[in-house]
Parts: C-alpha cells; sequence; structure tokens
C-alpha cells in the first residue's frame, strides 16, 4: 500500500499526528471490555521464570520499559540486550527463560540472528513487531503485532509508543496469570490504558511550546537528557531520535549517574533535558537537576503541573505536560522527545525523514 505525507511536510509529523488514533486501533484490537485478548498465548506465563529481550535501536528501548513492568507488575525477571551484542555472547539460555523480540520492520538482521539462536535452545519465542508477515513475525511461537501502520520515518515515533502499549497489555496479562494482579486491579489498570490516546491527543498540543524551545536547542553543540526509573529509556530514545535527525551530539543518563561522569561536561552552553513526572522518585531528580543549574547549565524540565509547581522555579525552558498515572507515563512522555527532536532537526534544516547515513530498516549485519 502506497501512503503519502497527508498533508503533512513530513512523514515523521504525520506519524507522530496519528498516533492517538493507532493506540485507539491497537487498544480495540486487544481490549474486550475488561479483558485483555491476545493471540492463543502458547506460552504459559505462570510458569515462565526469567525473559530475555533483544532488539536495536528504539526498539531495544521499548525492551527497557517493559523490563521495569514485567519485573514490578509481574514478577518476572528480565534482561535486556541489544541484538548485536546478544547474539556473539552465546549467553546461556535456561530453562525456563522465555525470549521477547521487538522489531518495527520484522527484518532487522542482528534480531533475526538472536531470535534464531533462542530457538536453536528451545526458548519459547514472542515477538512484537509492526509488519505481521515479516521473517521475525514468522519465526515466533507468538507473535504480536502492534498496529502502528506503515511507518516511513527513518525515525520511529508511532512505532515506539505501539510497542509500549503491547508491551504493557502483555506484562499486564502475565501479572494477571501469575497472581499479581486481581481482576479488579486489571480492570483499573486497563481503564488507564484506555485514557492513554486521549492523552497522547492532549500532549499533542504542547507542540507549540516545543516549538519555541527547539529554536534555541538547535543552538546547542550538546545535550544531555536526563530520567530516572521508568523514564530512563525515554531519556535515551529523546537523545536518540535527536541525535538521529538534527546531527547534535546528545546523550542520556540515569539521573543518578549525573555525577559520576557527565556533569564534568554541564556549563552555561549545555542544555541539560529533564524528563520528570510527579512521581515517587521526583525529588531524587529534582536534587540532580540543582546540580546542574548550580554549575551554570540550562535545564529545561519536561513535567506536569504538579512537577512545574514543585520545581520549575529558575529552569531554562519548562515543557508542561498533563498529569498521567505511573504506567502511562513512559508512553506519554516519547511525545516531547519526538517533537524536540523534530523541531530541531527542522530550525537545523536537516531531512528529517532520510536522515543522512541511516536506514528505515538493517537488513544486514
Ligand atoms: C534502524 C531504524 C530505527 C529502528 C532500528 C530497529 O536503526 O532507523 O528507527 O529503531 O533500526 O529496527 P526494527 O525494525 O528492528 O525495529
Amino acid at each position: 500500500t502506497r501512503v503519502d505525507k497527508a498533508g503533512y511536510k513530513h512523514f515523521m509529523a504525520k506519524e507522530i499526528a496519528e498516533q492517538p488514533v493507532v493506540l485507539t486501533g491497537a487498544l480495540g484490537h486487544y481490549l474486550n471490555g475488561d479483558e485483555i485478548v491476545l493471540p492463543e498465548l502458547g506460552i504459559d506465563f505462570a510458569r515462565v521464570e526469567r525473559m530475555v529481550m533483544v532488539a536495536c535501536g528504539t526498539a531495544s528501548y521499548a525492551c527497557h520499559v517493559a523490563k521495569y513492568w514485567f519485573e514490578q507488575l509481574a514478577g518476572l525477571p528480565v534482561e535486556v540486550d541489544v541484538a548485536s551484542e546478544f547474539r556473539y555472547r552465546e549467553p546461556p539460555i535456561t530453562p525456563g527463560t522465555t525470549a521477547l523480540f521487538v522489531s518495527q520492520s520484522g527484518e532487522t538482521a542482528d534480531t533475526l540472528a538472536a531470535l534464531r539462536y533462542c530457538a536453536a535452545q528451545a526458548a519459547p519465542i514472542v515477538s512484537v513487531v509492526n509488519v505481521a508477515e515479516s521473517s521475525i513475525a514468522r519465526e515466533s511461537d507468538l507473535a504480536l503485532p502492534i498496529f502502528a501502520g506503515t511507518e516511513v520515518g527513518v525515525a520511529s515515533t508511532k512505532a515506539f509508543t505501539c510497542q509500549l502499549l503491547t508491551l504493557a497489555l502483555l506484562a499486564l496479562k502475565a501479572a494477571h496469570v501469575r497472581g499479581r494482579l486481581s481482576d479488579a486491579a486489571l480492570a483499573e489498570r486497563i481503564g488507564e490504558l484506555r485514557a492513554l490516546p486521549g492523552l497522547v491527543n492532549q500532549a499533542l498540543g504542547i507542540e507549540a511550546e516545543c516549538e519555541a524551545i527547539s529554536r534555541r536547542l538547535a543552538e546547542a553543540r550538546d545535550i544531555l537528557f536526563l530520567g530516572r526509573g521508568r523514564m530512563y529509556p525515554l531519556a535515551l530514545e529523546g537523545a536518540l531520535k535527536l541525535k538521529e535527525i538534527s546531527y547534535i551530539h546528545a546523550e542520556a543518563y540515569a539521573s543518578g549517574e549525573l555525577k559520576h561522569g557527565p556533569i564534568a561536561l554541564v556549563d552555561k552552553t549545555v542544555p541539560v533535558i529533564v524528563m520528570a513526572p510527579h512521581d515517587e522518585l521526583f525529588d531524587k531528580t529534582v536534587s540532580n537537576m540543582q546540580e546542574v543549574m548550580a554549575r551554570g547549565g540550562k535545564v529545561l524540565l519536561i513535567t506536569d503541573s504538579a512537577g512545574a509547581a514543585a520545581a520549575g522555579d529558575g529552569v531554562w525552558g519548562l515543557i508542561h505536560m498533563p498529569s498521567v498515572t505511573p504506567l502511562l507515563a513512559p508512553i506519554l512522555y516519547a511525545v516531547p522527545a519526538q517533537l524536540l527532536a523534530y523541531h530541531t532537526a527542522i530550525a537545523k534544516g536537516t531531512d528529517v525523514d532520510q536522515p543522512r547515513n541511516l536506514a528505515k530498516s538493517v537488513t544486514v549485519e
């Protein structure tokens, strides 16, 4: 099927804007009332002892978020690795291990090789894919489509949020099957997920704020992203998006690692983007932020109204996100990561949909 830009300047802009619609579609496919309906599981999550999650690029950051969900909600230990490392390390796949692969294209060579390695060790294989007829989907015991529709922009946007939603559903299902979530608690979580498309739509309303601050970001040579807990993978994703399409050097750190190195880079020329919903780790992140500001660093705080009220004074920039539950926060905060990268790239005049040296799908090693 041929897709066009539907009036948008770039595929990336169209794909960012489409998120409320595709997320609604994915929820429709996977939910029936208060029940999560997955294709014939074939994998008994009550008996899974450990998971390995393997992917490349943005998909690997979706795995890092999913690790928190599977560990905290389902009590399942998870290891995450990038496929190019995993496949050559010959990691032992102990009995009880389920292997999960995330790939938009379903054709990434390293991810497919890692899948085949696990299949050869007789591990059950789950995949989370956008292209349902891809190699990775075909070679899985359970392939979960993400229903993002065709993604053209090299920088993944709607596929990332749809990967996260699908992984959240799988983690909730596993938690329920494992007796860690009651029917009532599951129904409550499902209610939260049903609110996601509306919240993403609301979050898209920060575009003008992002555009204005991006003109200032475009002047930087280096940019740091910080996040804690479930927001750390979002910081990684924000830095990846930004460097991919604006060619500005960007790096992400877990906020607590700031004093173990990156703080040495902080001066008044380095914007530090802090992704911090007002959650149980907020105060810790704020103290990291203050360390940056005490050294003249320019903090761009992305937070909700409670976070802005508690810590918005004296920051260089502030992006106002809707308030959100901890389950949804990492999905929702993908939106500012995308919009900041997009508008910084526009300000720099780069080729947003086809950034230099990058391919949409890396099918050779
Ligand atoms: C390339 C793309 C990224 C993508 C990664 C993994 O690097 O530019 O956007 O995240 O491959 O691709 P996959 O299709 O396996 O998700």
